[in-house]
């Protein structure tokens, strides 16, 4: 089939190389000229394990082009799909649809022959409703579909999570265009992904209150860790012992920093604000926010505690500063909370992250991106392990610290404590 992608970011990007290698034609569009120019010279403009190899193959098989001209690549395709973003609104109330409204009325002046439209973005319940009024200002009802198939995938595990999807879901009030999007999806069916088609609005909510859900159960854990740090007992054998439960499951049942990302901060802001339009209160994700945003001050004071609030001229290490590990990704990362509060409280800090320097904190003072786990260890006070990275996870820190020890702060739970204490260091960990 011929395939359009509007927005050319990760949900795009990933998306489009997949169904690209899965035997579609592909053009992936972008406003960006230097992402697209970037990518068509074979330039990945971010970090996924396994996306520049698929990318370089199908685009040298011509499977898979990039532009910039989306009226033109709307004109030649059959299935446009909307991956652009849908971030909160400046006043942080709701998501801002500004980018899915704009391209709307961009492809709804290039319908030329009947369209599959399809919103990929992770939008609030309704907004296909708003899209097809858009649509039909400029075209006939019988020229076009509006779909709802909300994408699942995650950032560093992308393309797995894209060619075998626990499910695919989308939302259709159209029989004819479900057919042909069942049809696209079949090689991932027949792999054994779940298919289930609903309405439109219900596929937009299941995206909201799925990642709704896993916010709540990360923030439970998270809660429950600072009870087991009063009461002495260890967070990870209350995961485990949850975990095992089948009803339950031990995925996102791991104590950490506060969940950020591209999605689930801003996604569950959305969704209550969608509730509260609906006149509906949603208290328990109103309170996993809450809980969450207050999660970055309470692990802070943590830090100030084991420095017996002596921050000023110490140097504080960050191993990793992206939200999760095998993404570049710094969109809502804890580390955006705490470096700068450290920095303010006169701290130098040093982070060195797998993926590079980060532009994010190029005007915070005193903050050092180093280029070696080695060179961030030296001279430090404290050494905070923020994102899971496997390169995090053997360290031999007794080799490689010069002079005085540093305390570590594991906000990962990767190390064991016993035995990092038997070689002489502090730790804490959460929990
Ligand atoms: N990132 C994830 O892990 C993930 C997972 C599932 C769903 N989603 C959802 O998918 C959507 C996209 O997320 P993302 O992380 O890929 O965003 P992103 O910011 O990485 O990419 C969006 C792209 O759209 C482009 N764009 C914006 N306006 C455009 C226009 N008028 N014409 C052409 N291109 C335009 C931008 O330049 C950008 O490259 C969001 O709604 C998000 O919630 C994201």
């Amino acid at each position: 089939m011929k395939l359009c992608m509007i927005g050319t970011g990760y949900v795009g990007l990933v998306s489009g190389v997949c169904f690209a290698d899965l035997g579609n034609d592909v053009i992936c569009v972008d406003k960006n000229i230097d992402k697209i120019n970037n990518l068509s010279n074979g330039k990945i403009p971010i970090y996924e394990p396994g996306l520049s190899e698929l990318v370089i193959k199908n685009f040298k098989n011509k499977k898979l082009k990039f532009s910039t001209n989306l009226k033109k690549s709307v004109k030649e395709s059959d299935i446009i799909f909307i991956c652009v973003g849908t971030p909160t609104k400046k006043d942080g109330s709701s998501a801002d649809l500004s980018q899915i409204f704009n391209v709307s009325k961009e492809i709804s002046s290039s319908i030329n022959k009947f369209k599959i439209i399809v919103t990929k973005s992770t939008v609030p319940v309704t907004t296909g409703d708003q899209i097809e009024k858009i649509f039909l200002k400029k075209n006939n009802r019988k020229n076009f579909a509006i779909i709802s198939n909300p994408e699942f995938l995650r950032e560093g595990e992308a393309i797995r999570d894209f060619i075998y999807p626990d499910r695919i879901v989308v939302g259709s009030n159209d029989k004819r265009s479900s057919r042909i999007l069942k049809n696209l999806y079949s090689p991932l069916i027949s792999k054994g992904a779940s298919y289930l088609h609903t309405s439109r609005r219900a596929a937009e909510l299941i995206k909201y209150a799925s990642n709704s859900f896993l916010a709540t159960k990360i923030t439970f854990i998270n809660e429950m860790a600072n009870l087991c740090e009063k009461i002495g007992v260890n967070i990870e054998d209350i995961s485990i012992g949850m975990g095992l439960d089948k009803r339950i499951g031990s995925r996102f049942l791991r104590a950490g920093p506060a969940y950020g990302g591209s999605c689930f901060p801003k996604d569950t802001k959305a969704i209550t604000s969608t509730a509260d339009k609906f006149k509906t209160n949603l208290s328990v994700v109103k309170s996993v926010i809450k809980s969450n945003e207050n999660r970055s001050t309470l692990l802070l004071n943590r830090v100030y505690e084991i420095l017996n609030k002596k921050i000023k001229n110490k140097t504080i290490t960050f191993l990793g500063v992206t939200f999760k590990a095998n993404t570049d990704d710094m969109r809502d990362s804890s580390s955006l909370k705490m470096i700068p509060a450290l920095s303010k409280k006169g701290a130098k800090i040093k982070y060195f992250d797998p993926t590079g320097y980060k532009k994010e904190f190029s005007k915070i003072k005193n903050v050092f991106n180093s280029l070696s786990i080695k060179d961030s260890l030296q001279g430090s006070d404290l050494v905070i392990i923020h994102t899971e990275w496997n390169d995090f996870k053997s360290i031999n820190f007794k080799s490689l610290y010069k002079g005085k020890k540093f305390i570590i702060y594991d906000m990962r739970n990767i190390y064991s404590p016993k035995k990092i204490k038997e070689q002489g260091f502090r730790y804490y960990s959460i929990g």
